[in-house]
């Protein structure tokens, strides 16, 4: 089947992502040694790095949260409503073992499959937020401990809690990036913004 060369990620998209990777995982790194996983770059340069970073992360949000809805990319997570999620999870669970079609094509409007849709809402909606209000109410405990004096341990608990889901989304995601046409497409295609699509068979050209 031929393919076609199609533009997939904007300039804004891809470096809002590797930025985002790498002050996430910044944020890991330090924020598990806070917690006394182990010790890497001492107790109190971890907790500067991560206060450094959460706020270059909170910015890159706010520029994130601007440029979805500028460009209307925020319809991208939409979810449609039907049961193509069921479809995508019996392709990742069966089907992409038994070298079956991927039972949606991305398309220069719809890059996302259904499972991706949910996915990602879930963590531009919950767990970023979670982390980001969790981490904040850590930040400034002294302004509000007054207030609730044994609320800090729940504000840990929850902050801690949603870090150990981002290492499993983390492990998840990296591993679904080599599930593309080939294992390295997806990450090319995040990289340079371009990923050879398949065409549709109605874009084939007639034979004669
Ligand atoms: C804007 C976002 C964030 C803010 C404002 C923030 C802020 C903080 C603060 C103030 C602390 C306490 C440091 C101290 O004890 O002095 C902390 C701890 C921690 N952070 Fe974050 N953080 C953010 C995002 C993240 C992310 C994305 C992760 C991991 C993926 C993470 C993982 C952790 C962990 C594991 C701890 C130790 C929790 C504990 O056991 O007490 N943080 N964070």
């Amino acid at each position: 089947m031929s393919t076609h060369r199609v533009k997939i990620y904007a300039g804004f998209e891809r470096l809002w992502h590797w930025l985002q990777a790498l002050f996430i995982i910044t944020l890991m790194v330090t924020g598990f040694e806070i917690h006394g996983s182990y010790s890497l770059f001492g107790y109190e340069t971890a907790v500067r790095i991560h206060n450094i970073v959460a706020w270059a992360f909170i910015i890159l949000i706010v520029f994130a949260i601007f440029w979805h809805i500028t460009t209307g990319a925020w319809r991208q997570y939409m979810p449609t409503g039907d049961r193509s999620i069921v479809t995508q999870g019996r392709y990742y669970a069966f089907g992409i073992f038994k070298g079956e079609e991927h039972p949606y094509r991305k398309t220069e409007l719809a890059k996302l499959n259904p499972l991706q849709k949910t996915t990602y809402l879930g963590f531009k909606i919950l767990i970023v937020p979670v982390m980001v209000t969790t981490g904040l109410l850590y930040m400034f405990y002294n302004s509000w401990s007054d207030l609730w004096p044994g609320g800090l341990a729940w504000v840990a608990i929850i902050h801690a809690f949603g870090a150990f889901f981002l290492v499993i989304f983390l492990v998840v995601h990296v591993y679904m990036t080599s599930t593309g046409e080939t294992p390295l497409s997806n990450v090319t295609a995040m990289v340079t913004g371009y990923e050879d699509i398949e065409d549709a068979p109605e874009e084939e050209p007639a034979t004669v």
